[in-house]
């Protein structure tokens, strides 16, 4: 394993962090507050190209690396993770599903808009009662010949308000199970596509989460993704590459916990010496730097597996489980280490610490990445490249 950046990746690090402290900072408490969405933010980061990071030039994407996608999600997500679930729906969960499923004409289409953030796009897989057991779709697509019928309703749509595009899944022949489920382009400004309220929710209170009601929607048979039934493997295969992206951003948080709770406590003295100093808080600070850094290893590895073409899915799940558990832990330390000023917005800490929270929910809860994990080890191997040389 060889973590060394090169100068591409480094760059792209530097522009994320540049943007992050320059342009995301600013105001970030109160969009919070206010549940005011990043939108003019969210189009800058379309024009930095960091709406479709991994998709090819001539589809108007930025052609880059995974490894470089997580470096600018962990660097966005340490400032504002509202505006980086944006981009990490937008680059994994469509972009990446519409370039590597996609129809030419898809792509050409969709694709060279979503790629440039002129286009936004959200995943619809969540229902009232389909979240984690994701082959029990109610959503019905039915088969009317040239084009499907779509009924249905879908909760906790991140960009489900904002977005042009949806990729909505949904059961066409009940009786096939997973098999009988497809995943349909919806455009948004079409006859029945009716945007539900705005979520008020702990954290990311920025991020543009709704239900959506899809009534009587006429979608094209061209609008399908793949073969009559691929829908479930489309959405396990693109929320690989979600779960990629949710666990750079957990890393993100924690590492923003981390910084900001080093630098309050270089300054903030107590007993005639700054609480650095005092055992008590240098321990807690080592012990979340050696998490913030287990995590990395984790992210980066799954990664560098997605960049190489390797099967990456149980990675992608320890990133995830891990990172998401090290943001929790490490932004309550974080409030810790602030005492009484970690308790108000001011300082940052509590917001990362209601925005970790989610990171253990959204595309599969916690105990969702432990049942990928334990599937993959029971099955007597790992389904992908382990440092265990006897696996
Ligand atoms: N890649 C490719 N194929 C896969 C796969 C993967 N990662 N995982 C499963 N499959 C295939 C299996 O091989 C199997 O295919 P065959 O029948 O041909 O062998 C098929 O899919 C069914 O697999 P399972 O029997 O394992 O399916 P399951 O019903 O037991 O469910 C699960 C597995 C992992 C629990 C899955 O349901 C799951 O991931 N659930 C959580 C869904 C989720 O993450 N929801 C979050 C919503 S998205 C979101 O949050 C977006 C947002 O807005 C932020």
């Amino acid at each position: 394993m060889n973590f060394e950046l090169t100068e591409e990746q480094l760059a792209v690090q530097e522009a994320a962090r540049d943007f992050a402290n320059n342009v995301l900072l600013d105001g970030v408490i109160e969009r919070d507050r206010d549940m005011k969405h990043p939108t003019e933010q969210i189009k800058q980061m379309g024009e930095l190209g960091f709406m479709g990071m991994m998709v090819k030039s001539k589809y108007n994407g930025g052609e880059m690396d995974s490894m470089s996608y997580v470096l600018a999600m962990e660097e966005l997500s340490k400032i504002d993770s509202s505006a980086s679930v944006a981009m990490s729906v937008n680059n994994s969960l469509v972009c990446w599903g519409v370039e590597e499923y996609g129809t030419e004409e898809q792509k050409q289409k969709y694709l060279t808009k979503l790629a440039t953030g002129e286009w936004i796009g959200a995943f619809c897989l969540s229902e009232p009662e389909a979240g984690s057991d994701a082959t029990s779709q109610r959503t019905t697509a039915i088969d009317m010949g040239d084009h499907y019928l779509l009924n249905g309703t879908k909760n906790w749509i991140t960009n489900g308000g904002t977005s042009q595009v949806h990729l909505v899944i949904a059961q066409t022949n009940a009786e096939a199970g997973h098999k009988g489920i497809n995943v349909l382009i919806v455009e948004t400004s079409w006859d029945g596509v009716v945007i539900g309220n705005k979520e008020d929710k702990l954290g990311i209170r920025a991020s543009d989460t709704h239900s959506i009601m899809y009534n009587d929607v006429k979608v094209p048979k061209e609008n399908r993704i793949g073969e009559d039934g691929f829908g479930f493997k489309f959405a396990m295969k693109t929320l690989d590459g979600g779960r990629l992206g949710i666990a750079a951003q957990a890393l993100g948080i924690a590492a923003g916990a981390l910084d900001l709770s080093k630098a309050y406590s270089l300054e903030r003295k107590t007993f005639g010496k700054p609480i650095a100093q005092h055992q008590a808080i240098a321990f807690k600070l080592a012990d979340m730097a050696t998490e913030v850094e287990a995590a990395r290893l984790l992210v980066y590895r799954a990664a560098q597996l997605k960049d190489q073409g390797l099967p990456y899915s149980t990675a992608s799940a320890m990133a995830k489980v891990f990172a998401s558990e090290v943001a929790m832990r490490a932004t309550v330390e974080a409030v810790q280490i602030h005492g009484g000023y970690g308790y108000v917005r001011e300082y940052h800490v509590e917001r990362l610490m209601r925005d970790a929270k989610i990171t253990q929910i959204y595309e599969g809860t916690s105990e969702i990445q432990r049942m990928v994990i334990s599937r993959s080890i029971l099955k007597g191997q790992m389904y992908e490249p382990t440092l265990l040389a006897s696996e």
